[in-house]
């Protein structure tokens, strides 16, 4: 009998061995003991004029309202609910999200808004995803992109939200499902060594900057199980399904699939316009915060676009969907891939 237990024993401390070696090599201990969390600092960014136009710039043009805000989806430009700037929607609208994910209210207001995080709560929560209260945040937010943001741009961004007006909005917290909730806790990494800006003289390293902290590969790039499909980058074909209607991203690398086409005049009208010559591009394409960017920018970016790997993939929303064998997804002249 007792030797028995102790088989049975041996065989219990081999299984929770396995398991322990299993987990290293695989998923690793993240989902159980909770994300890489740096400990926080006092540091505070001066508000200086340069840093809140440079902030204000960046959180306009690049997206940060998009999801920080209420939208009216229906509409071509997406109009923002007036009063909800920095804070809404009370949960993100896009279908086939793993539970209830829900962009915080970043207003300075100090019961239901950031107006009591620290500086360095913001800045930990924006480049390295870990939220005010240490959790590890969802990566819709795009913390993986903006880990590359620079030291000086950051310190902009904070500046900024900082300055816009508080509003006082309750919005629930987010629900993700499991096994989703633990699995992200590996997600956050922290950011320990200086990011200095990039050559903003060289169109191609500004464009690839700006590119980057823009998220366009969160929609341009498809996805499998929430990792980019090696070979697919910036090819399309991600589904986006809301009340702006069903849409597939496009393929904007330099193939003839993709926007060989397009010349930096076009690119430029695209952006600004939200069409391409007569076609309506569809609003969760965000043209109508893209548009403010200067002509530099847009140049820059269409710059790096250009020296992207071309990759063959058809993808047109004109088109009835079908499936395509190249992304897995149903999308327009999917069965042409
Ligand atoms: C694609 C949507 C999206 C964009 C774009 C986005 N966010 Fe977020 N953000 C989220 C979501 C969703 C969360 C909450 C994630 C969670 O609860 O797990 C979040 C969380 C945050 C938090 C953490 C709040 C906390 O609890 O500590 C901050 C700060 C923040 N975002 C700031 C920004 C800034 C600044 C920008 C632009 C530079 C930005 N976000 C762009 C979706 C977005
Ligand atoms: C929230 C998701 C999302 C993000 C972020 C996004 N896009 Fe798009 N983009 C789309 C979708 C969806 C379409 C296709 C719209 C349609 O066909 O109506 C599209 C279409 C385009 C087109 C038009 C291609 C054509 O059909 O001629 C260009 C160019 C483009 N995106 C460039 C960019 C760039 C550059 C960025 C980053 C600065 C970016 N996008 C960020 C979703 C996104």
């Amino acid at each position: 009998m007792q030797r028995a237990l102790k088989t049975l024993g041996l065989i219990l401390l081999g299984l929770a061995l396995l398991a322990g070696v299993a987990i290293t090599l695989t998923i690793g201990w993240r989902p159980f003991i909770g994300p890489k969390a740096r400990p926080l600092t006092n540091r505070k960014f001066e508000p200086t004029p340069e840093r809140l136009a440079r902030g204000q710039y960046l959180v306009e043009n690049l997206g940060c309202f998009d999801c920080h805000g209420e939208h009216d989806w229906k509409k071509h430009d997406a109009p923002l609910v007036e009063g909800t700037k920095g804070a809404g929607p009370a949960e993100f609208q896009l279908a086939g999200l793993p539970g209830r994910v829900v962009p915080p209210n970043i207003t300075p207001d100090r019961e239901t808004g950031a107006g009591d995080w620290t500086d360095d709560q913001l800045a930990r929560a924006i480049r390295e995803g870990v939220g005010h209260d240490g959790r590890a945040l969802f990566p819709l937010m795009p913390y993986l992109h903006y880990r590359s943001m620079s030291d000086e741009d950051l310190a902009s961004v904070v500046v900024y939200i900082r300055s816009i007006p508080a509003v006082h909005r309750v919005l629930p917290p987010t629900k993700i499902i499991f096994p989703v909730k633990y699995l992200m806790r590996s997600a956050p990494e922290p950011v320990t060594a200086p990011v200095p800006n990039p050559d903003f003289s060289n169109p191609v390293e500004r464009g690839k900057y700006l590119v980057n902290i823009a998220g366009c590969s969160d929609c341009h790039t498809p996805q499998k199980k929430g990792q980019d499909i090696p070979g697919l980058e910036f090819a399309g074909g991600t589904i986006l399904e809301g009340p702006w209607g069903r849409v597939a991203s496009a393929n904007i690398t330099p193939d003839a699939s993709g926007i060989s086409y397009y010349d930096e005049v076009m690119f430029l009208k695209t952006m600004r316009t939200g069409y391409v010559k007569a076609r309506e591009i569809n609003q969760i394409m965000g043209w109508w915060h893209y548009r403010n960017l200067t002509d530099d920018d847009l140049k820059a970016m269409f710059a790096y676009l250009r020296t992207l790997k071309p990759v063959k993939h058809r993808v047109d929303n004109t088109e009835a969907p079908a499936l395509c064998k190249v992304c897995g997804a149903v999308h327009g002249l999917g069965d042409r891939n």
